[in-house]
């Protein structure tokens, strides 16, 4: 054979060990992540209904449940920006700033709880707390339920949602409305995703590359399954503590919720989804660069030194976590009427 054909053959060879390389690489991914499922999931004890989720969509976006009237879900879990406000920590009730970043509601049904210290045990738990949470919208469980039955246009709409209810108009009908709207808030077809359901063409050379530090660099075995994250806890410095510039001392993570002296400094292991569009990072907020934040991870959670060019391949990967972002129209909010609660300063 002449030296172009030679160069054929081995071409060939090379292409069949790659493809018998990739089916395994896909094999081992694919037991230890999931891909995004493109319908919402259902919530046990609280069944979606169209009349449900849209009921919830008016409340994620209703400013009016906030003392002020100015502030929403929407204001801190920006739709159409991520999920998140972009800040280090929010602003909320009185310009004050809360204790820490505020984490993307896209995908965040999938986590085992919620809350970076996991004190909420599922979305509708979670929904009543930044209600009430002084430096979030700053009102009361007892307002919430006055100012919706202040607005008339909520009546009918709570009872579509909850047909056969004599009362609908409650906290926990409000909790569970926005957790159905919330659960349709998933970004499925991640380029990533493409690649664990077997296109190998979903994710480029530098892209796998990554995958495979992310693998064998050990960020896997926190950041796993569906949401790449979000299952676990783990404390935040396993093998080096991070500087108090990013893990102040005050916040002693899930320690707060089981007083146990292990849980210091432990937190929910974030999801990876969606990173690059959540900046800034940890849950002080106060890591920019997604670069840095993979080489403090390999520092403070691996005890391995991670060069530029691994942390850049990793960052190249998560970029493939990027799926398809919820497009969601405005809903139109029933208006005050002169006898609706006014907002208090
Ligand atoms: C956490 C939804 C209002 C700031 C969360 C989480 C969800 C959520 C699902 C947990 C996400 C996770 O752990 O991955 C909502 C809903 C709201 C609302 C449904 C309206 C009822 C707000 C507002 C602010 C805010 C108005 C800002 C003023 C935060 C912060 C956290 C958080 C800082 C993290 C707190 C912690 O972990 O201790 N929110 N949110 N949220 N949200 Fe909201
Ligand atoms: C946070 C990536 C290894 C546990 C994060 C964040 C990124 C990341 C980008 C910030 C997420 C956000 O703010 O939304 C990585 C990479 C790793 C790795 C690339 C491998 C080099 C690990 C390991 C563990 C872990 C092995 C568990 C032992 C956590 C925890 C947080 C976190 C608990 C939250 C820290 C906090 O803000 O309190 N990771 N991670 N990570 N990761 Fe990792």
């Amino acid at each position: 054979v002449g030296q172009d054909e030679a160069a054929d053959v081995d071409a060939g060879r090379f292409l069949r060990m790659d493809f018998r390389f990739h089916a395994m690489v896909v094999q081992v991914t694919q037991g230890l992540f999931k891909p995004i499922p493109i319908s919402a999931p259902p919530l046990p004890g609280n069944p979606a209904t169209p009349a449900k989720v849209a009921l919830g969509k008016m409340l994620y976006f209703e400013p009016r449940l906030s003392e002020s009237h100015s502030i929403s879900c929407n204001s801190c879990h920006m739709i159409g920006m991520g999920g998140v406000d972009l800040q280090e920590t929010s602003l909320g009730h009185r310009w004050q700033h809360g204790g820490r970043n505020a984490p993307t509601v896209y995908n965040a049904v999938f986590d085992v709880a919620q809350f970076w210290d996991g004190r909420a045990k599922d979305l509708e738990q979670q929904a009543g707390g930044p209600l009430v949470n002084p430096v979030e919208m700053g009102t009361t469980e007892t307002h919430v339920v006055e100012q919706l039955k202040g607005i008339p246009g909520y009546a009918g709409a709570f009872a579509k949602a909850y047909p056969g209810e004599s009362d609908p108009i409650t906290l926990d009908n409000v909790r569970k409305a926005i957790a159905v709207f919330e659960a349709t808030l998933i970004t499925p077809h991640a380029p990533f995703d493409r690649y664990l359901t077997g296109n190998d063409k979903a994710l480029d050379a530098t892209q796998k590359e990554g995958l495979a530090l992310f693998i064998n660099k050990g960020c896997v075995a926190c950041h796993k399954g569906v949401n790449i994250g979000g299952g676990m806890y783990a404390p935040f410095g396993v093998v080096e503590r991070p500087g108090a510039d990013i893990l102040p001392p005050g916040d002693k993570g899930r320690f707060a919720v089981t007083k146990t002296v292990s849980d210091e400094y432990v937190f929910r292991v974030p999801s990876l989804r969606n990173i690059t569009l959540t900046a800034p990072y940890f849950h002080t907020g106060k890591v920019w660069d997604l670069r840095q934040a993979i080489a403090i991870m390999g520092s403070s959670q691996l005890g391995a030194k991670l060069t530029d060019d691994e942390a850049r391949k990793i960052e190249v990967f998560l970029g493939a976590l990027t799926g398809d972002q919820p497009i969601v129209t405005l809903p139109i909010l029933p208006p005050s009427v002169t006898t609706t609660p006014r907002p208090k300063p």
